[in-house]
């Protein structure tokens, strides 16, 4: 694997989740693989979990790391060839990809959406800019599209939990004030698309994903029926697809409740809005994960770095 850039650059789910349990057993079994070599952690939007696990993985493999503010930080990057830039940008993706590729052995990027325009999200310009400029592996830690990282660490939480052979789990929407990305709920589409489980979408009408992505899932617009005799139940808020980026609905009925969850157990990447994406007796029960999964964001990670280092 050169890249990392979605759940499709994962060639056995469960083999790469059956290694991250191990290497979570004894995290500094790999520290002298990374020895030698640097990683650079680009970040063009906020971030709490991704940053500090990233680097908690490349500290366990023993690589350097190198982090950037790039959004607040860096010089505000062109990436459209040919364009006279005479505007708000002051550098072209093809010299800074290929400097950092100079202080790097491998690079990773935080860059969400914009939702104004899916044409542009879509094409994924900040990550395939590296992708195409830069000489060294890429790793997506959030693009417009995708979370991939946040994926694998999800299925390394379900594995750890899960006693059945084909759990029930379901993919909810929930209220948020605020126009939030897709990049999180597809990719945890995509990676049940790699699981043995009985999978179900539960959204209001207009909240449909991109098609391209959800396939065939099986959609039920009635939430407290999806939820029925659920185990898990991942709940994550995204604005409308269709109406590219709109807030079409702020429904708190949609909000999870232990009424709803049942014996489910709660999932979300965090971070989460309490009271509107999530009950407090939802999220301070012991039904809910948020912390393991957030744990398992290093062990994600780590395999991710583990095979890039191991294959380069
Ligand atoms: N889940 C996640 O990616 O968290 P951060 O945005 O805090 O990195």
């Amino acid at each position: 694997m050169k890249h990392y850039l979605s759940v499709n650059d994962i060639d056995s789910l469960n083999d790469w989740v059956n290694e991250a349990r191990e290497l979570k057993k004894e995290p500094k079994k790999l520290k002298t693989l990374g020895e030698g070599k640097t990683i650079g952690l680009l970040f063009f939007n906020n971030s709490l979990r991704t940053r500090l696990s990233t680097q908690k993985a490349a500290i366990n493999l023993g690589l350097d790391v190198i982090v950037m503010n790039f959004g607040s930080e860096g010089w505000a990057l062109e990436y459209v060839d040919g364009t006279v830039m005479d505007q708000g940008t002051s550098e072209h993706i093809k010299e800074a990809a290929q400097v950092i590729s100079q202080y790097c052995d491998i690079v990773a990027i935080r860059a969400f959406a914009g939702l104004t325009n899916k044409e542009e999200d879509e094409a994924e310009i900040v990550l395939n800019g590296f992708k195409k400029y830069a000489s060294v592996p890429v790793v997506n830690m959030e693009s417009s599209v995708g979370h991939p990282l946040q994926a694998l660490a999800d299925a390394i939480t379900l594995a750890e939990q899960n006693t059945k052979k084909r759990p029930k789990v379901v993919l909810s929407w929930a209220p948020h004030p605020k126009a939030l990305p897709h990049a999180v709920a597809n990719s945890f589409v995509q990676m049940m698309q790699l699981q043995e489980a009985d999978f179900v979408i539960t959204h209001p009408e207009g909240y449909e994903l991109n098609p391209e992505i959800s396939k065939d899932a099986i959609i039920e617009h009635d939430q407290k029926k999806a939820c029925e005799d659920a185990d898990f139940i991942y709940v994550k808020n995204w604005s409308s697809y269709n109406t590219y980026g709109q807030v079409l609905n702020q429904d708190k009925n949609w909000t999870m409740t232990k009424e709803k969850l049942g014996k489910a157990k709660f999932m979300h990447c965090l971070p989460v809005r309490r009271n509107m994406i999530v009950a407090d007796e939802v999220l301070d029960s012991d039904q809910s994960l948020v912390i393991e999964q957030a744990n398992n964001r290093t062990y994600s990670a780590q395999i991710v770095l583990k095979k890039i280092l191991e294959n380069n």
